[in-house]
């Protein structure tokens, strides 16, 4: 088991503090038919189009690359654009203001850079559903494929890094939000493109 599972770190406490709003994330995705055909998984891919997009810049935070192990290995918005390429489909329109820029509050982003990590860890069940639709980690389902070390082995690093940062309780407290902040995000997103 996790260290960090056993002394309930910060990653544990975030894990909590978000698991509701995960939980009705995924019915809300699920509900929505998002892998029942290719019509449908084209609108969750230009979802998480949206979301890397308004994320990509933290990628390329010198802060944030000094705090998190292969920051720049994480990045998945190439992927995701590759994806709508392969389905023949546009990204959704931009909506600004909205996005990081080159700066950031660190703690805010590390919340967001949770949520996209995390992701990837539950897109080991959700890139077996793409595969019933003929797509794979070579094309349309690009984004949803696990690191070259294993989906398992780039969490633990992350969230290793996660407990190990200095910080304080009111900056623990903007992590927490800008997590939530990312989670509201991401459902707006998905009610924008099922509804
Ligand atoms: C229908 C869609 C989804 C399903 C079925 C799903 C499923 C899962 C599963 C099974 C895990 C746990 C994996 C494990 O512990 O091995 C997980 C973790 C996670 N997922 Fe999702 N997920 C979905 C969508 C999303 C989306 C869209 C996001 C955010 C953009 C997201 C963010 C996360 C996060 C942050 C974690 C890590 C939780 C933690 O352990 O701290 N998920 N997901």
């Amino acid at each position: 088991m996790n260290v960090a599972v056993e002394t309930g770190g910060r990653w544990q406490r975030l894990k909590a503090a978000t698991s509701a709003t995960h939980d009705r994330l995924d019915k809300r995705i699920m509900s929505a038919g998002a892998f029942a055909d290719r019509a449908r998984y084209g609108r969750f891919v230009q979802m998480q189009h949206a979301f890397h997009r308004e994320i990509d810049a933290l990628y390329s935070n010198p802060q944030l690359d000094a705090l998190l192990p292969d920051l720049q290995g994480r990045r998945r918005f190439g992927h995701v654009s590759q994806d709508l390429t392969d389905l023949g489909l546009e990204p959704l329109a931009e909506t600004t203001p909205w996005g990081f820029g080159t700066e950031a509050d660190i703690p805010t982003a590390l919340g967001w850079l949770y949520v996209a990590e995390g992701s990837n860890l539950g897109a080991a069940f959700l890139i077996k559903e793409a595969q019933k639709l003929g797509l794979s980690e070579t094309f349309g389902a690009r984004h949803l494929a696990g690191a070259p070390e294993g989906r398992g082995l780039q969490w633990r690093t992350f969230t290793a890094a996660l407990d190990s940062i200095e910080i304080d309780e009111a900056e623990e407290a903007r992590v927490i939000a800008g997590a939530e902040a990312a989670f509201t995000r991401v459902r707006a997103l998905a009610d924008q493109v099922f509804s």
